[in-house]
């Protein structure tokens, strides 16, 4: 069903971009959500605002969203220019205000100056998630140093120096949350993904650090750790590697013990509530959003 290769490695993306129209349409397709939808706001994020990087598509624009739907004003990043115009657009439609700037996270000058553009066009910052992520899937043994660095800039690097240009602006503002968005695979082995893993289980670590460090300005640092997600990066992954893309999805869905992988507004929820002040005495925790996935024992069958 699956290449044997890849068959341990449950939560594969590749970096290759596949066009939205030839997609096996798994699960509701996020851009199908309107502004013209969201009736439930609950404004619990108002007037905040929120820098999401990574919201091109998948995850982080289903965090920008459910934040917009909370009230928050966004200022959002990526590197695909046309897909993080189609996020802006559906914040737009929520009626909250926006800020989408292209930028290339292996780029520090990049970061630094979205994050004073952010300032210069919001006047505060209360809230950074760090979404963005690469996964390259290439065995230790034969990975290349420079993959190897695009791994760490993006998925690491970013993240640190994306909170450190932060970290004035959230003190000014009185505080603020840190969200880093970890994996499952912070916490288990997964083969193909090694350098990936590490990054995440980094991350971890980089927001209990962080935590203890900027408690005194008021500003809380969390992880949050999903399962494998109904996400476009899901859907590429059954149509590059599954011979049978609706056994293969099943196979993903029994990974988890609830019996389903997660979806995106599952995940985006969790950012939300660490975002707001329900959140107020969080701060170094990793929160598992994925079903039970990672408690997972296994039992001999015979
Ligand atoms: N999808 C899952 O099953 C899953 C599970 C656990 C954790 N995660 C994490 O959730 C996050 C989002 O994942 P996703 O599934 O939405 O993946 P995705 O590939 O759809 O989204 C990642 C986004 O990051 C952007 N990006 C990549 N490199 C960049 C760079 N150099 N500069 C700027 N932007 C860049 C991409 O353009 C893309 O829009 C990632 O951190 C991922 O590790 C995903």
């Amino acid at each position: 069903m699956i290449r044997k290769s890849l068959r341990n490695t449950p939560q594969i993306y590749a970096e290759k971009k596949f066009p939205s129209a030839a997609l096996p349409q798994i699960g509701k397709p996020l851009r199908s959500i309107s502004g013209a939808s969201w009736k439930n706001r609950m404004n619990r994020l108002q007037d905040r605002v929120a820098i999401v990087t990574g919201t091109g598509d998948g995850i982080g624009r289903g965090i920008a969203l459910a934040f917009a739907r909370e009230g928050a004003r966004l200022a959002i990043c990526d590197l695909n220019l046309s897909e993080l115009r189609e996020t802006e657009q559906l914040i737009q439609k929520t009626g909250t205000q926006v800020l989408a700037v292209p930028i290339d996270l292996r780029d520090v000058s990049q970061i630094s100056a979205f994050v004073e553009r952010t300032v210069a066009t919001f006047g505060r910052i209360d809230c950074l998630v760090n979404n963005a992520a690469v996964m390259p899937v290439v065995p230790t043994e034969t990975i290349e140093p420079e993959t190897v660095d695009q791994i760490l800039q993006v998925n690491l690097r970013a993240p640190i120096i994306f909170t450190r240009f932060a970290i004035p602006h959230m003190r000014r503002a009185g505080g603020g949350s840190v969200i880093h968005m970890a994996s499952v695979t912070g916490h288990l082995g997964h083969p193909g993904i090694t350098v990936y893993g590490a990054t995440k289980g980094g991350l971890i670590a980089l927001a209990r650090g962080q935590a203890v460090e900027l408690a005194v300005d008021n500003i809380r640092v969390n992880t949050v750790s999903p399962g494998t997600v109904d996400s476009p990066m899901l859907h590429r992954f059954l149509a590059e590697n599954a011979t049978d893309i609706q056994k293969a999805r099943e196979a993903f869905d029994r990974l988890h013990p609830r019996g389903k992988v997660g979806s995106i507004e599952e995940v985006a929820a969790v950012f939300v509530f660490l975002a707001s002040d329900e959140a107020a005495n969080i701060t170094a925790t990793d929160i598992r959003c994925d079903g039970g996935y990672g408690a997972r024992g296994q039992q001999p069958t015979s």
